[in-house]
């Protein structure tokens, strides 16, 4: 075993900030939205904690932005150019997850710090930071002052349509941790990639300089 260093310090503040700060969000979210069925603060309370947290999430996106785009790790986002490569190794990634892991097979990724990512966390996660969470800042922006941005909310197509889209990334957001919660337990031990994203090392087997 050999440890690399793939995680930065601003990643790993971002993402326990993050992660933090999305279960708070999907609890306060909860109560506002199904106020008959959850009340664990007050009303206010929730609105006022779901609002802060909200600003406090989207200042702490810029880390993670700014870390790629002012570093060359990057990088570990740059996308696969040969299509056929790309799915060949995608389709290889979901075998293993679908079934090789379960023979005890080798995770046929091997990570290093300009490819910690295989092909399927490298997309997942770029439709997640680029797309998903924006969305779910912006939307939540609106909905925050629905009077200051009437003109934005408007051409949208008004409150209920901004809402929906809130809503539904919501849902969205709740089943993509779970996901990802039980695709970072798959490490060579359950507890390795949960470990790396707090010291920064990922143990792996041999040199390290695979792949
Ligand atoms: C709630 C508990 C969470 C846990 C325990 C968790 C765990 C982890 C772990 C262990 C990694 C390391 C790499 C990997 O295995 O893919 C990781 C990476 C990542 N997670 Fe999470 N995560 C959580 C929540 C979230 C949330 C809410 C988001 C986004 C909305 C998120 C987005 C990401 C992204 C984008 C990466 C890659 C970071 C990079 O650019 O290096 N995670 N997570």
């Amino acid at each position: 075993m050999k440890k690399i260093y793939i995680h930065p310090l601003p990643v790993r503040i971002w993402h326990w900030t993050n992660a933090f700060g999305f279960v708070l969000l999907i609890l306060t979210g909860l109560q506002i939205r199904y106020l008959d069925l959850f009340q664990w603060v007050s009303f206010k309370m929730a609105v006022d904690l779901h609002n802060w947290i909200g600003f406090v999430l989207i200042a702490n996106f810029f880390i993670w932005l700014g870390f790629y785009l002012f570093t060359d790790k990057i990088k570990v986002y740059h996308p696969e150019l040969s299509p056929t490569k790309y799915f060949k190794e995608s389709f290889r990634q979901m075998q293993y997850y679908g079934y090789g892991i379960f023979r005890g097979e080798v995770n046929p990724h091997h990570p290093n710090a300009y490819r910690k990512f295989n092909p399927l966390q490298s997309m997942m996660y770029q439709i997640i930071m680029m797309m998903l969470v924006p969305a779910q800042f912006f939307t939540g922006l609106l909905l925050w002052d629905v009077a200051r941005f009437s003109s934005i909310v408007e051409a949208l197509g008004g409150v209920r349509v901004v809402d929906t889209i809130h809503v539904l990334l919501f849902i969205v957001f709740s089943g993509f941790i779970i996901v990802h919660v039980y695709l970072a337990s798959l490490g060579h031990t359950p507890s390795a990639h949960f470990k790396a994203m707090i010291t920064g090392y990922e143990e792996v087997e041999g040199d390290g300089h695979h792949g």
